[in-house]
């Protein structure tokens, strides 16, 4: 395993930010694992993971030894008929595996295509997208707990997964190294279609009986149209959460804006898209010196290229300042700001 030290992270992170990590390794064999933790130890200094860098914003040099995962492998553990249940390392590309699952016939990701990012960071965020979760196809989630270097397997229910939420980024958030991933999938998958945008594409392309790759390329067409290329332009996807507000403050929205967009969450609660939210704003589209709002997704933030994390974390408290004033409503971040 080579240490390199003061070693640049702007191709290591989406957002193409230009921070500098103090320690720096990657990580390819599992076994290196007791030498970077007995580094973290002899150095005092805590250890970052880092996947795909795609939900992540620096804004300083990082202390911390980050250590790029790139552990490799896809098990086939079991199959029927009826699913078959793989297990896949954490290092390996999210996207990658989502197109070998559909080439092969095996169905429950195919709504998740095109997401950036690897697929040990999956489970952490618990991604999502068209109406499909990552938690409908856990199994369970395998780590090593860092200060004992014990295997432990989190079974589904062990993993508390919410919206872009898991126990993983929160108590357990530093504590330890996700090996792999177990997820089961289905040979005779039921397509979940109902999402507007991929039932709009599917009668707009006259498609009455999809298979799983007509989901695949629609879902991939609809992301392309809407969300910005990281290979070209720097983004971590969604910067904001959806924020889950009480009915009394989507009524005072609808007073003035009957067409806004709410998805039921209980009784008292719903969910508003925050896209929408700061493109009522007057925001979609606005730049301010190297980032901006995207012109197609209200809901990202991009760097045109030289931006710092910094200047990035200016605009998205102006974002989150502009969307409370107009609708008293605060944006919480999905990305990951260090
Ligand atoms: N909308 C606007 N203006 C915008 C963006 C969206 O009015 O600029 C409205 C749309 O018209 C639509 C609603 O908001 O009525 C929802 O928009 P969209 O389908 O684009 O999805 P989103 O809520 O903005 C979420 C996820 C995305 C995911 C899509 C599709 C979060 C934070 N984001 O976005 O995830 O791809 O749904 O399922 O939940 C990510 O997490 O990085 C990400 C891209």
């Amino acid at each position: 395993m080579e240490l390199r030290e003061n070693y640049s992270l702007k191709n290591y992170t989406t957002f193409k930010v230009d921070c500098r990590a103090e320690y720096f390794c990657e990580l390819s064999d599992i076994d290196e694992l007791t030498e970077v933790v007995q580094l973290s130890k002899s150095l005092k200094r805590p250890i970052l993971f880092l996947g795909g860098g795609s939900n992540i914003l620096f804004t300083k040099d990082v202390e911390q030894i980050v250590v790029k995962v790139n552990n490799r492998g896809i098990e086939i553990l079991h199959e029927d008929e009826e699913s078959i249940e793989i297990e896949v390392a954490s290092g390996e590309d999210w996207d990658t595996f989502v197109e070998y699952t559909v080439s092969n016939g095996w169905g429950g990701i195919e709504n998740l295509s095109l997401i950036p990012g690897s697929v040990g960071a999956a489970p952490i965020q618990n991604i999502g997208a068209y109406g499909v979760e990552l938690k409908d196809v856990v199994v369970s989630v395998n780590a090593i707990l860092l200060d004992s270097m014990v295997n432990k397997v989190f079974e589904i229910d062990e993993c508390i997964f919410g919206y872009r939420d898991s126990f993983f980024k929160n108590e357990l958030k530093n504590k330890l190294f996700i090996r792999s991933v177990n997820l089961k999938l289905s040979k005779n998958p039921i397509l979940k279609t109902e999402y507007g945008s991929i039932k709009e594409e599917l009668n707009r392309r006259g498609i009455k009986s999809p298979n799983l790759k007509d989901i695949r390329n629609i879902v991939c067409d609809i992301r392309k149209n809407k969300l910005p290329d990281p290979k070209v332009i720097g983004n971590a996807g969604s910067f904001f959460k959806n924020p889950v507000v009480v009915k009394s403050i989507s009524e005072k929205i609808l007073l003035e804006y009957p067409e806004v967009p709410t998805y039921r969450i209980s009784d008292n609660e719903v969910k508003i898209p925050a896209g929408w939210l700061i493109e009522k704003s007057g925001l979609k589209g606005k730049r301010s010196g190297e980032t901006g709002i995207h012109n197609d997704q209200a809901l990202v933030i991009v760097n045109y290229g030289n931006a710092s994390g910094e200047e990035i974390v200016k605009f998205k408290d102006f974002v989150k300042q502009t969307v409370y004033e107009k609708f008293n409503i605060l944006l919480q971040e999905e990305v990951n700001i260090f």
